[in-house]
């Protein structure tokens, strides 16, 4: 027995499951560019890595699902911030060295080493740096 509306019932779902796309192409991505303080990096990658390294089991940050801890400060706006953690003028080259060595330029932190490879901390701090 035919169901009614079969086919088209069919093609409306694949209508809008390619309008959610679109939509989503044109919204939910991250942009490939590197920002001039992270020439290197790749914010679309940096951006799944904040939630590989378990960085947002701590810090709440926007555009990374799952991100609302408050165990660290929010990384919101970062690309705004004058310093990190209070102790290095925020600049590409900071960022990357307190991603990848908190203990190093603030002994005690409670922010853990995380073990973040070079190319990985750039790729982070290449997505902080486009929050704004
Ligand atoms: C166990 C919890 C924890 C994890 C995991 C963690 N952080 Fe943090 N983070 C902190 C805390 C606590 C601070 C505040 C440190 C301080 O001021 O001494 C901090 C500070 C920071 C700051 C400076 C914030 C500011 O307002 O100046 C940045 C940037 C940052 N973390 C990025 C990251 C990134 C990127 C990762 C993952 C690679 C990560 N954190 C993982 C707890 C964490």
């Amino acid at each position: 027995m035919r169901r009614p509306g079969g086919a088209a019932g069919r093609r409306l779902v694949v209508a809008a499951a390619l309008a959610v796309l679109a939509v989503c192409a044109a919204a939910c991505g991250v942009g490939g560019e590197p920002p001039p303080e992270v020439p290197g990096g790749s914010p679309a990658k940096g951006r799944l890595l904040l939630s590989r390294y378990g960085c947002s089991s701590c810090h709440t940050v926007p555009g990374v699902e799952g991100a609302d801890a408050l165990v660290g400060p929010p990384l919101t706006a970062f690309g705004r911030r004058g310093y990190i953690a209070g102790q290095l003028p925020n600049s590409g080259p900071n960022l990357q060295r307190w991603i990848r060595k908190p203990s190093a330029v603030e002994p005690g932190t409670a922010m853990p080493d995380l073990g973040v490879t070079e190319q990985d901390a750039r790729d982070i701090a290449a997505y902080l740096f486009t929050l704004d």
